[in-house]
């Protein structure tokens, strides 16, 4: 059965506009394409995660523990996930990509957040497709592709249709790094996907149709990270 992995970034699950029914629909979306896919989730902290960062690191925590209250949030986002889910998730989220690995089958979703200090939910996503084999990684962000600028703040801001791996990379090097800071996707998970040739398509997380396309691999408005 072809295998898919969706990086579910925090934005799309817990941006405080509706996200109960959100999540619902995106069930139900889910639900009867594992018929005939393996669908893997990673869901992301967003910005109860950062919350969490911010308020820890004025009260002097280390970069690891930051991490680790990060990831504990990414957990939390993962059990909203499942509940929606219900019967078509497992009860519990899987710390380790092994364990979620082993939960692929017909009729399930399996959903975690993320794993160990040190990358972000793009980095796990990226070495659960590695392990299960997955044709493609869905990466589910607020913004509706990879753009040349922030499109919220440069209105000459233009899309990519599609980037090479390499160029991919070359973007990596720029911005800063610690716990809470964001890319287009993580170093890791970027070395990774190049290593192993698995194709990232990045889309708008809410808009359920392109969802719907990027998860069938169908042509999506989105970016697609290949070559
Ligand atoms: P996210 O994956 O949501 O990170 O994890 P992000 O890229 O900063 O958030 P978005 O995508 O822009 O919303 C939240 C934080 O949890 C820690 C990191 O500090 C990360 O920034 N984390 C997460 C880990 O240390 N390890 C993990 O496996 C996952």
């Amino acid at each position: 059965m072809d295998k898919v992995v969706i990086s579910l970034g925090g934005s799309i699950i817990i941006p405080d506009d509706r996200d109960g029914a959100f999540l619902n629909r995106f069930a139900s979306l889910l639900r009867p394409l594992t018929e005939d896919l393996e669908i893997y989730v990673v869901c992301g902290g967003g910005k109860i995660a950062r919350y969490y960062i911010v308020t820890g690191r004025e009260l002097g925590a280390g970069e690891e523990q930051l991490d680790e209250m990060g990831i504990d949030v990414t957990r939390i986002n993962a059990r909203l996930l499942q509940l929606a889910l219900g019967s078509a998730a497992y009860a519990k989220v899987p710390h380790t990509v092994e364990e979620t690995a082993s939960q692929g089958r017909k009729g399930k979703v399996a959903v975690m957040g993320g794993t160990t200090p040190g990358h972000t939910t793009d980095g796990v996503s990226a070495a659960l497709a590695e392990r299960v084999g997955a044709s493609r990684i869905i990466n589910a962000t607020s913004v509706d592709g990879v753009y040349t600028s922030d499109p919220r703040k440069d209105p000459g801001s233009t899309k990519f249709e599609r980037l090479t791996f390499q160029e991919l990379e070359g973007m990596m090097h720029k911005g800063e790094h610690g716990a809470g800071r964001s890319h287009v996707f993580d170093p890791l998970g970027a070395e990774i996907v190049k290593r192993c040739r698995i194709p990232i398509l990045v889309v708008d997380g809410r808009d359920l149709d392109e969802m719907r396309r990027a998860i069938l691999g169908q042509r999506i408005n989105g970016t697609v990270i290949d070559g």
